[in-house]
């Protein structure tokens, strides 16, 4: 069996989460590496529909799933997920969840202040951010192991201290008073209430209590070594699966900085992420049909026009997490090669080709000119549905010509074609193989 990653290679959303979940019967091991639940990856099995925020896809398929070191993660929403995850029937215990105490632990005030500080990167206010922030600060962390140490409260009245002083100073920045700025985040997140005392200051005695009333059943599915020899072990078995969340040009170092996420979402941030270095045989880079972004940053081929809004329409583009309208456009060619070769893909999962199911004309980006315009090239669009397609013969010559045309300019193997949410959706166009011999 081949070891295998998954990769976004555009800016997120490119339907990761259904082709893990795909793949995961190859495997016995399915590992997230970095991000937290700023990810949304929906699978859809039969009329069964998940989203899974922080929990690797794998565990659908009852995998044994690591969250690996390199994640930040909300204890709240790791609680919260396990058990609404348990309630649609998925069996979720310590002996297939495992989460690396090594992983920094996304507070409430992480959330808030990245609810309040600057809004132009346009962030899914997960707290992301801050606590990567955090992370590389060292004096503030906690890490998920910290939780279960004696000096935890100390620590949160010394962190807690300062992002208070941080509210203030964005409430002042943004010409408002602490309490008009604390009332707008329970507005759309009244659960926060619980967080702040009666001056609107985020409190550590209400912090300190949800964490005691949540860290026991958090404790459970905490191991940190032996984290890291279940993932050499699928490994050397050749059977380790990573689901990378966001996509290459969302990535801190690799990305359209700075309108990024704050982790490395390629192939590096697998071997930090997970903490062991793996030989993944299959680098598979999720390319949708289109391209789509979510918050700020460059996007040179977005359509503002009726066939943006096509595609946001017959595509469902609206944010996973969040909700919030994607931004959709044009294929970028030079976008899906650049992080064809930061991460030496070698195999692309290409995805959603049914939704340009009914446009009369496509365009792809081949280029820019001198200003940064893209140069398009067009192609004849299909009419007929694709959805219930089982072989790639079976689709139009139009949607082939596509298909082999994006082949062609990516230089790499199209091996697996979706076209549509659902799992037997998917249509195999080169197997993967068992036996590796060289890459
Ligand atoms: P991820 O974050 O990369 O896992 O992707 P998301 O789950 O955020 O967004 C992809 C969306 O497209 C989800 O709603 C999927 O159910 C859906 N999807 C995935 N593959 C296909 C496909 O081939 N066709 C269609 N129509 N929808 C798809
Ligand atoms: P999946 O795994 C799409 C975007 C946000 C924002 C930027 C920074 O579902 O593909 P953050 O909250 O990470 O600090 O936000 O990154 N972003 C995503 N966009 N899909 C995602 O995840 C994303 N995760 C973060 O919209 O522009
Ligand atoms: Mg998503």
């Amino acid at each position: 069996m081949p070891n295998m990653i998954i990769l976004g290679t555009q800016w997120g959303d490119e339907g990761k989460g259904k082709i893990v979940d795909y793949l995961a019967e190859k495997a016995s091991v399915v590992a997230r590496f970095q991000g937290g639940a700023n990810a949304g990856h929906t699978l859809k099995i039969d009329d069964k529909k998940y989203v899974l925020h922080l929990v690797p896809s794998g565990i659908i398929t009852g995998k044994k799933c690591i969250i690996g070191q390199g994640l930040v993660v909300d204890y709240n929403q790791f609680v919260n997920e396990i058990r609404e995850l348990r309630l649609s029937g998925v069996e979720i215990t310590p002996e297939n969840l495992i989460l690396d105490g090594n992983a920094h632990v996304i507070m409430p005030y992480h959330r808030v202040l990245d609810m309040i500080k600057d809004k132009h990167i346009g962030t899914t206010g997960r707290g992301i951010g801050p606590a990567y922030e955090d992370k590389a600060n060292r004096t503030r962390a906690i890490r998920v192991n910290d939780l279960f140490s004696i000096n935890l409260k100390e620590r949160l009245e010394k962190n807690i201290e300062f992002y208070n002083n941080l509210f203030d100073f964005f409430s002042t920045k943004h010409g408002k008073t602490r309490e008009e700025v604390a009332l707008s985040i329970f507005e759309n997140n009244p659960s926060f209430k619980i967080y702040f005392d009666e001056n609107f200051y985020l409190s550590v005695e209400a912090i300190n209590n949800d964490l005691e009333n949540k860290k026991l059943f958090v404790q459970r599915f905490v191991k940190t070594d032996e984290s890291k020899l279940v993932i050499q072990t699928a490994s050397q078995n050749k059977s380790l699966l990573a689901e990378g969340a966001q996509g290459t040009m969302l990535c801190v170092d690799n990305g359209t900085y700075p309108f990024v996420t704050s982790s490395n979402t390629g192939l590096g941030g697998a071997i930090n992420g997970l903490g062991v270095y793996v030989d993944y045989d299959y680098r598979i880079g999720i390319v949708k049909a289109y391209t789509t972004r979510v918050g700020g940053g460059p996007f040179p081929t977005e359509l503002f026009d009726e066939y943006g809004e096509q595609l946001r329409k017959q595509g469902g583009e609206f944010g996973a997490t969040t909700g919030r309208p994607r931004r959709c456009g044009w294929f970028d060619v030079a976008v899906v090669k650049k992080s064809i070769m930061l991460n030496g893909i070698n195999y692309i999962a290409l995805t959603k080709l049914d939704v340009l199911s009914g446009f009369d004309k496509i365009k792809l980006c081949v280029g820019y000119d001198n200003e940064g315009k893209p140069i398009y090239e067009e192609v004849d669009g299909w009419n007929e549905d694709i959805t219930n397609a089982k072989s790639f013969d079976e689709f139009p010559v139009k949607c082939q010509d596509y298909v082999k045309k994006l082949q062609s300019l990516l230089n790499t193997d199209v091996g697996v074609v979706s076209v549509g949410p659902k799992r037997n959706q998917t249509i195999i166009i080169k197997h993967i193989e068992e036996n590796i011999l060289e890459n």
